[in-house]
């Protein structure tokens, strides 16, 4: 089969097509047909060898696919590897049938993306009506449906983005007001969006965008942190948490794979919300397989919106 084969860390570049045998049929394991692989940003830290779960070369990257599972049911699901190839490995646990009213392109955005962005939102952060939440990167894979659930929910959504076109993006989703993420004062510009500091926050950048967000939070306020895109993981002082009572959580979606209600209840909400229309997945750029190293520049260079993906069979 034709898959994409990791052979060293790196750059883009090291990503390249070639032929290798199917992933062998495994207990409690789905051998699916794959449409559309699912391209996250966990894949890029996989690539560069800066991942939470180490991996070993070679390695196929890829970590949800949406496709067609030998008996003809269409599913999505998440694996440990292995997406970016015509044929994958999904465990069943954390495999799903795709309803009627979901299209491949708005299931591939749901299983990760859209499991973590309701997590985040409702498991760590626990998020309530008339709340405020800061949600960075408003118009990416995550938070373009986190800015979705939140205004969903009655919060009122601060969206992060790093251009004007994505800022206009989020406010389109539902965000309430938006800030430039790259911005030096964002902790002020967040404080003025807000009309003052907010109950709640999420942060992926690390770095000094984890202290100038945290910065935002009101005291009693809550942070849950998911991510480090910027490279630079952040360092919290307990003293300042004492002083503000602020809670900050860490999040790791692959923590509820082993859960048996967690992922099942969040899919089965996104299906729904998708299914009436209340949610609405924003699909971006589909590359062809043999471009997966194009999708991955893209990335880096932050202009994709949306669900990125690639299709097996172009
Ligand atoms: N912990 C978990 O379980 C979990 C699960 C899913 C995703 N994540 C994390 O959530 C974040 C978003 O993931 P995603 O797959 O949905 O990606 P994405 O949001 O579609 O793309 C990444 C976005 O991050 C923003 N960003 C900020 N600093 C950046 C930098 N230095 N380099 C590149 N991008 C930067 C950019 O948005 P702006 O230019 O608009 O700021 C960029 O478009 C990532 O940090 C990812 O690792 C964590």
């Amino acid at each position: 089969m034709r898959a994409i084969v990791m052979r060293e860390f790196g750059g883009p570049d090291v990503l390249r097509l070639e032929d290798v045998p199917e992933p062998e049929p495994r207990g409690g394991h789905t051998l699916v047909d794959v449409t559309l692989a699912g391209i996250n940003y966990a894949d890029v830290h996989v690539r560069g060898d800066s991942y939470l779960a180490p991996v070993e070369l070679p390695y196929i990257p890829g970590n949800e696919v949406v496709g067609t599972t030998d008996g003809g049911r269409r599913v999505v699901g998440l694996s440990r590897g292995g997406g970016y190839a015509e044929r994958a490995l999904l465990h069943r646990r954390v495999t799903w049938d795709v309803p009627d009213a979901v299209t491949d392109a708005q299931a591939v955005a749901l299983a990760l993306q859209g499991n973590s962005a309701w997590h985040l939102l409702f498991t760590a952060l626990r998020v309530t009506e008339g709340e405020t939440v800061v949600v960075p990167a408003a118009a990416g894979g995550v938070g373009s449906l986190a800015v979705q659930l939140a205004a969903r929910a009655g919060a009122k959504v601060i969206g992060l983005a790093g251009s004007a076109e994505k800022r206009e993006l989020a406010q389109d989703l539902g965000a309430h007001a938006v800030v430039d993420s790259t911005a030096h004062d964002l902790t002020e510009r967040i404080l003025d969006a807000a009309g003052g500091p907010v109950q709640t926050a999420l942060e992926m950048t690390g770095g000094a965008t984890f202290a100038r967000t945290l910065a935002a939070v009101a005291p009693c306020g809550r942070l849950a942190v998911y991510g480090f895109a910027g490279g630079e993981l952040a360092s919290v002082s307990t003293r300042d948490l004492m002083e503000r009572s602020i809670t900050v959580s860490g999040f790791w979606l692959p923590q509820l794979y082993a859960d048996r209600t967690a992922l099942p209840t969040s899919m089965r909400a996104l299906f729904d919300a998708v299914g009436d229309g209340s949610l609405k997945p924003l699909t971006g750029t589909t590359y062809a397989l043999g471009n997966a190293a194009r999708a991955h520049h893209d990335l880096a260079a932050r202009t994709p919106t949306g669900k990125l993906a690639l299709d097996v069979a172009r």
